[in-house]
């Protein structure tokens, strides 16, 4: 285990078959030394810094089924809302007080915000604060959209590839499409943004085999982020009852992307402290660098369910800042609050 480790260290990738021998056969032992090495990795690329963003979650209305997700179309129990402009100009600029130079617009893929809104939206925030980074994940868009985004100003786009192996994707994905999704990564690639893939580890009927899809995926993609998170049932989907994923396997996998993509920026996501009280601080020890409080209106927060028992819905935006901050602190690492840019990236 050891040499295959090293040589993922060294030479930044591994055979199909490699990669599956490391997922297959990890053991206590090895997962320390994968976390060390981890660790390693990012001291060198970044130090010692956690990147923080600050995410916003504008609307839980949403088109698609994805058959995990609390807040797809089908969950007729989800209570619906929607942000308006001002409500989300509002979070930016309590964000900026408390020290964030990042914020994240996420949402279900909703078309009350219609590319022209969106422009309009992605406009404001950039000239109120122009100093900041703006991210955006919205679902899928085709090319034209993201470019008009990219122009008004967006400088980042998370999209989750969510899984690479076609089974797995349509199994959870009714009328969704692998090829699709990835098309809509390689476009925000094509068009200049800091680009967000990313999995989904534990979901029932997922495998090693899958993920080994997932890491091949990422080494060809080239992502300038990754999310990994372990999957949660949530009660009012289809796959209510159903185990969790486990840390130990997201930890794994994450260490794995930190060796693969050195310079990636890896977030310790708040489904790994969904799932466990020190996910994320795990999630940091095994190579994350990234973490995302939320900033949302408490008013909405237990709204944008995605999955059940997740973490700070009911603290206040600065009670994150504060939280996040210490528990970082405590293993030794330090919130850094600046843009945090892929160490490769300059606007085209
Ligand atoms: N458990 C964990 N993560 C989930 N997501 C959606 N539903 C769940 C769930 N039940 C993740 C997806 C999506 C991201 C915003 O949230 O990976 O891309
Ligand atoms: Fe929200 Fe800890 S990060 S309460």
């Amino acid at each position: 285990m050891k040499t295959t480790i090293d040589k993922l260290f060294k030479e930044t990738t591994l055979s199909r078959d490699e990669f599956l021998y490391l997922l297959n056969n990890m053991d206590g032992d090895s997962l320390t030394y994968l976390r060390d090495k981890a660790n390693e990795r990012r001291v060198q690329e970044y130090g010692k810094a956690v990147y923080t963003r600050g995410l916003i979650e504008f609307t839980n209305h949403c088109i698609q089924n994805c058959v995990y997700c609390g807040i797809r179309y089908d969950n007729k129990n989800a209570d619906r809302y929607r942000l308006s402009l001002e409500e989300i100009l509002d979070c930016c600029k309590l964000g900026y007080k408390l020290g964030y130079r990042t914020f994240v617009l996420q949402g279900g893929e909703d078309p009350y915000y219609s590319d022209e809104r969106i422009v309009d939206l992605v406009k404001s925030i950039k000239k109120t604060f122009p100093e900041c980074a703006l991210t955006l994940s919205l679902g899928e868009k085709n090319f034209s959209s993201l470019k008009q985004y990219y122009e008004a100003g967006a400088d980042r786009y998370l999209l989750r590839h969510e899984t690479a192996s076609p089974t797995i994707y349509n199994k959870y994905h009714p009328n969704m499409c692998l090829q699709s999704r990835k098309k809509c990564l390689w476009d925000l690639k094509k068009i200049g943004f800091q680009v967000g893939a990313g999995f989904l580890v534990g979901l029932p009927g997922q495998s090693n085999e899958d993920y080994v899809e997932d890491l091949l995926f990422l080494k060809k993609l080239q992502p300038e982020m990754v999310g990994i998170g372990p999957f949660i049932a949530h009660e009012n989907t289809p796959l209510e009852g159903a185990s969790n994923g486990s840390i130990t396997q997201v930890v794994t996998l994450l260490a794995i992307v930190r060796l693969m993509l050195p310079k990636v920026l890896l977030p310790a996501t708040t489904a790994l402290g969904s799932i466990d009280p020190t996910g994320r601080e795990q999630g940091i020890k095994f190579g994350a660098n990234v973490v995302m409080p939320n900033l949302s209106p408490t008013s909405v927060r237990e709204k944008y369910a995605l999955y059940d028992g997740k973490i700070c819905v009911g603290d206040e935006a600065a009670e994150c800042r504060q939280c996040i901050e210490g528990k970082v602190r405590n293993i030794g690492y330090s919130l850094d609050m600046s843009r945090g840019d892929h160490k490769n990236w300059r606007r085209l």
